[in-house]
């Protein structure tokens, strides 16, 4: 084999050669995103610090793209403890060149499903360093969930949710694969040290085997590529985990040298719902994350004072006759709309069955009295009617001015109920011109965003269908619930929602603004 560095070079050089000859939605279908160099000599420097120099390596990645681990591996540990090395890529695009790079070396790669393969009975991993395709479990049907589901069972005896990712699947399929006491290093989201589905790898974690340590990368650092933002390494060994074990949990700086570092007994992990606010030093860890509100200005819609008198049909604005200038769109209530995205008119109207228009004139009284005689009109039927008593129009100058919001791209639904089949909140992609009502959230991209969405039409389409991916546990989550299952989020709240799936979809350079 020609030198260490001569052959990370042109791996290097591979690795984005094959990266860009695919789109990024290929890529994110398989969840393709390589592991940067000096991580992957991190984490495999670590691994030594943790490995007895007297075990041989036996190594498996199971998801080894061009081998970033593979390349650290050789570097980190002498070439006699290296007795073994297993991996396994899916995709032949990337298999293949991998297989030609390494083929003088002691690699022995299977381009195929890993999650389909069989474990070996003798001769299992001592080292298993991964970092496993991060596919949401959108991207799974629900024949590969129950395939993956049982296999998940089989090998480590865990019960994983339908909402899982794949990587949860990697972690605990890869269970099987391991020899006693081996060690593993996975690099994978954080998620789910908080969500509801990732209890379940939790508590693998802290019964099935040993969990040495947690680390936790600080997003605002934005030393990485634009998958990994809110990325973990979970470090554990294949054996049962001693009495009155602790935890290593560490956030920020680098795995060698971390920022915060707290040792957590494993009866506290049991208890800690949210294990990421578990190093955090005052604030809760989520507020480390770049949340929505970082991308996003979201503001309530429109609170009328009264729907009923400032909500207008077409048919009532020509009965009455009154002037459409002084109208705006607005969109119905989210039951109306029976789909979550809503196309334009070649005036910039929504193309709705139920169309409506919201009063928005904030000319002084005797302007309209002159100028617009029907409209006085019908104000003076609001004042008759004790309309411009009413708490919000009192506290309004005129009376019948509405706030002002301009169309919002994105609309989240302000309350809902969570049903079976469906979610709570809804993200609506609007391409018209209507504004919206309080029973929506509007998103008004912050302006380095706006600029993207401009360039790129698509985009706020993927901006869209990845909102809706939230996990709708994160949303009520970070929401109110009140009786009878009714949940409801206020700007504040969406706002606090990590932002790493949408960061994930805008240029890396975006993220270094
Ligand atoms: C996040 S990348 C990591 C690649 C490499 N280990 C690294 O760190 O740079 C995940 C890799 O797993 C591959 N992959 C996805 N699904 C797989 C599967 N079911 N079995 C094996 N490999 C898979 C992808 O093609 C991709 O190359």
């Amino acid at each position: 084999m020609s030198d260490l560095s001569t052959v990370e070079a042109n791996r290097i050089e591979m690795q984005s050669r094959l990266d860009l000859a695919k789109s990024q939605a290929e890529r994110n279908k398989l969840g393709q995103f390589a592991t940067p160099p000096d991580l992957a000599a991190d984490i495999l420097d670590y691994a030594r610090s943790l490995f007895s120099p007297e075990t041989p390596v036996r190594f498996l990645d199971p998801a080894i793209g061009t081998g970033a681990f593979y390349a650290a591996l050789l570097r980190a540990f002498p070439a006699s403890q290296i007795a073994e090395v297993v991996g396994y890529e899916i995709d032949p695009h990337y298999g293949q060149q991998t297989a030609a790079l390494w083929s003088d070396t002691p690699l022995r790669l299977h381009i195929t499903d890993f999650t389909q393969a069989s474990s070996p009975d003798a001769h299992k991993a001592t080292l298993l360093i991964c970092n496993p395709p991060y596919v949401r479990h959108h991207h799974l049907d629900s024949a590969e969930k129950q395939r993956l589901q049982a296999q998940v069972w089989r090998a480590a005896g865990v019960r994983l949710s339908g909402l899982a990712g794949l990587y949860c699947y990697f972690l605990c399929i890869a269970h099987e694969w391991m020899a006693d006491g081996g060690l593993a290093g996975w690099l994978i989201p954080s998620e789910f040290m908080d969500v509801n589905y990732g209890e379940a790898v939790k508590e693998y974690l802290l019964s099935a085997v040993t969990l040495l340590h947690i680390h936790r990368f600080d997003p605002d650092d934005v030393q990485f590529d634009d998958a990994l933002v809110s990325s973990a390494v979970v470090w554990l060994r294949n054996e049962a985990p001693p009495p009155d074990h602790t935890v290593k949990f560490t956030y920020g700086g680098t795995l060698a040298q971390p920022r915060i570092t707290r040792h957590i007994p494993v009866s506290r992990l049991r208890a800690a719902r949210k294990w990421t606010q578990l190093t955090s030093d005052s604030a809760p860890a989520s507020q480390t994350h770049l949340r929505l509100t970082d991308l996003f200005t979201i503001k309530r819609g429109v609170a009328t004072g009264t729907n009923k008198f400032f909500i207008l049909t077409p048919a009532q604005i020509d009965a009455l006759q009154l002037p459409m200038e002084c109208f705006t769109p607005i969109l119905p209530s989210p039951r109306y709309l029976n789909a979550d995205e809503i196309h334009a008119d070649d005036q910039g109207n929504p193309i709705l069955d139920r169309k409506l228009f919201l009063l928005t004139c904030d000319l002084p009284p005797d302007t309209i009295e002159a100028r617009y005689p029907t409209l006085w009109g019908y104000l003076q039927s609001g004042v008759a009617a004790g309309i411009h008593e009413r708490y919000l129009c009192r506290h309004r100058t005129p009376w019948y001015a509405q706030e002002s919001r301009l169309p919002a791209r994105l609309l989240c639904t302000y309350m809902g109920r969570r049903t079976e089949g469906s979610k709570p909140f809804r993200f609506i992609l609007n391409r018209s011109k209507a504004i919206a009502a309080n029973v929506y959230l509007m998103l008004y991209p912050k302006p380095f965003i706006a600029g993207l969405l401009d360039d790129d039409p698509a985009l706020a389409r993927s901006i869209w269908e990845t909102l809706n991916a939230i996990d709708p546990e994160m949303l009520t989550g970070n929401g109110r619930t009140y009786g009878g299952g009714l949940h409801k989020m206020e700007p504040g709240e969406l706002g606090n929602i990590p932002a790493g799936d949408v960061l994930a979809l805008l240029p890396h350079a975006v993220l270094l603004i």
